[in-house]
């Protein structure tokens, strides 16, 4: 399933320790001039796997660039990119993985017409699981005797079987990023496919989560569907913000000016509210927009007194309900505007175009943060905003989010379908006095900090030679 062009080692890598993830740390643009242009991705696994030194990171080529790269034989030491098939992997990506598996762990489906597992679907699984087998073939070629492999997220839930046969000398761990569904929705999917997929897993010596709340949701398909989860161990890491990167990242200069240019556009004095998302449909952004339409509309002290501050970054703009999903946030905001607005008052600042130092410079200077959504595996932006706020900041936190875990009792929490509940949150969370947001800000700093990315991975990896 891997190209004939894509540039092996000359000679075995041997690696002790391999990661596996769909989206890998770097990333490549074909420029109009023929050049290719490197980017770094960031992020927890990323920072995470910086405390390693042996290693392999195995990951998909996602776009042309990267195809061209792998080509070319241009790479990054420690990376290897797959060239499979451009048509394989988008069924396995878009297909199976962002609109099946995302959605039944993040329960998104509209039941009455949606799922339909068809022939359609079938043709599609077959290409998800030639994607798993092009990525466990990979890994058994590279690894070290005796190798620690970590698998990443749903897309690769077939790997850690497969890998199993091909080296059972090998330690496995598969890591979940998302939540986990309840047995009852995970039956949605057809029984065969639910069974291959906890098998999947299951291949692996270790299975971790992000909260005991998705183990124990993995746990309990196990349980109902397979009878048990044989010898393989769960474990729950609950991943933390890297507080010295954040830190020292929003007081760089960029972000001093962005807050600037942030200020004149909230209009000076004015209460923030600040959400920073990718425009995913499990993110609630329009419900958040509700809300704040109805705190505009029921509480007219707040009119003129505060800007809605929304950013809402392109996320997998290949499927149609993304696209719709993007649309309707703008028309919602571009509504409240045209109906509250003033001339010099916008009530809601919506920003699509992804921009990190501004997201470190709305952090900074949030009043309220709003994070909502409707199910998260955790919810980094709920753990960041605290760390880098300059004078504290109330969160309005979505019991369904795993980070309501650590956070909750420092957060005003929601449910996330409760339009009025979250307009009434919105309002408390405006009105809390300044000493209680300085200490509560305090104490969610903390806790967001407990498990910074470095220890999360390292406390894997022991875990896995330990337990295995
Ligand atoms: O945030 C959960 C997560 O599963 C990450 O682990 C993963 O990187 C991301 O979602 C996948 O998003 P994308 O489809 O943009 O790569």
């Amino acid at each position: 399933m891997v190209s004939e062009h894509e540039v092996r080692p000359a000679v075995r890598s041997s690696a002790q320790v391999l990661v596996a993830s769909n989206r890998g740390p770097v990333s490549y643009t074909l420029e109009t001039d023929g050049s290719l242009d490197a980017k770094r991705g960031g992020g927890g696994l990323v920072s995470g796997l910086s405390a390693v030194e042996d290693k392999l990171w195995v990951c998909a080529a996602l776009g042309d660039g990267d195809r061209e790269a792998v080509r070319r034989g241009v790479g990054e030491p420690g990376v290897r990119m797959l060239d499979i098939d451009a048509g394989v992997h988008a069924d396995a990506y878009n297909g199976i993985a962002n609109s099946v598996l995302w959605f039944v762990h993040h329960m998104l489906y509209q039941t009455p017409l949606e799922p339909v597992f068809d022939a359609e679907f079938r043709r599609q699984w077959a290409s998800f699981e030639s994607y798993n087998r092009a990525f466990a073939e990979a890994l058994a070629e590279e690894a070290g005797q005796g190798a620690a492999v970590l698998v990443q997220d749903y897309h690769l839930a077939l790997v850690p079987g497969m890998l199993r046969e091909l080296r059972p000398d090998l330690r496995i761990g598969h890591f979940s990023h998302t939540p986990w569904a309840p047995v009852d929705y995970f039956r949605l999917l057809p029984d065969d496919i639910a069974e291959q997929l906890l098998h999947g897993i299951l291949g692996a010596d270790r299975a971790a989560f992000l909260t005991r709340r998705w183990a124990d949701a993995f746990i309990g398909c196990c349980t109902r569907i397979l009878g048990g989860t044989g010898r393989t161990r769960i474990g729950v890491h609950g991943l933390g913000a890297d507080a010295g990167f954040l830190r020292r990242r929003a007081h760089e200069a960029d972000v001093d000016e962005r807050m600037a240019a942030l200020r004149e556009q909230t209009g000076p004095g004015r209460r923030t509210i600040v959400r920073v998302d990718r425009t995913e449909l499990s993110k609630n952004i329009v419900r958040g927009l509700f809300a704040y339409r109805e705190l505009l509309d029921e509480r007219p002290e707040w009119r003129e007194r505060v800007v809605h501050v929304a950013f809402a970054y392109p996320s997998r703009q290949d499927l149609a309900v993304y696209r719709d999903y993007t649309a309707e946030v703008r028309r919602v905001a571009d509504e409240i505007n045209a109906v509250h607005g003033t001339e010099g008052w916008t009530p809601v600042v919506l920003h699509v175009k992804d921009d990190f130092a501004r997201s470190l410079a709305a952090y900074r200077l949030a009043d309220v943060a709003l994070v909502n959504p409707i199910r998260d595996g955790m919810n980094l932006v709920a753990k960041e905003i605290p760390v880098v706020s300059d004078h504290g900041c109330a969160l309005v936190l979505s019991r369904e989010a795993g980070a309501y875990e650590e956070l909750g009792s420092d957060a005003v929490v929601v449910n996330p379908y409760d339009v009025s509940a979250t307009a009434a949150a919105l309002h408390e969370a405006l009105t809390m006095a300044d000493d209680e947001r300085a200490e509560r800000t305090e104490r969610l700093a903390a806790a967001a900090v407990a498990l910074p990315p470095q220890q999360w991975f390292l406390d894997q990896l022991d875990a896995l030679r330990r337990e295995a």
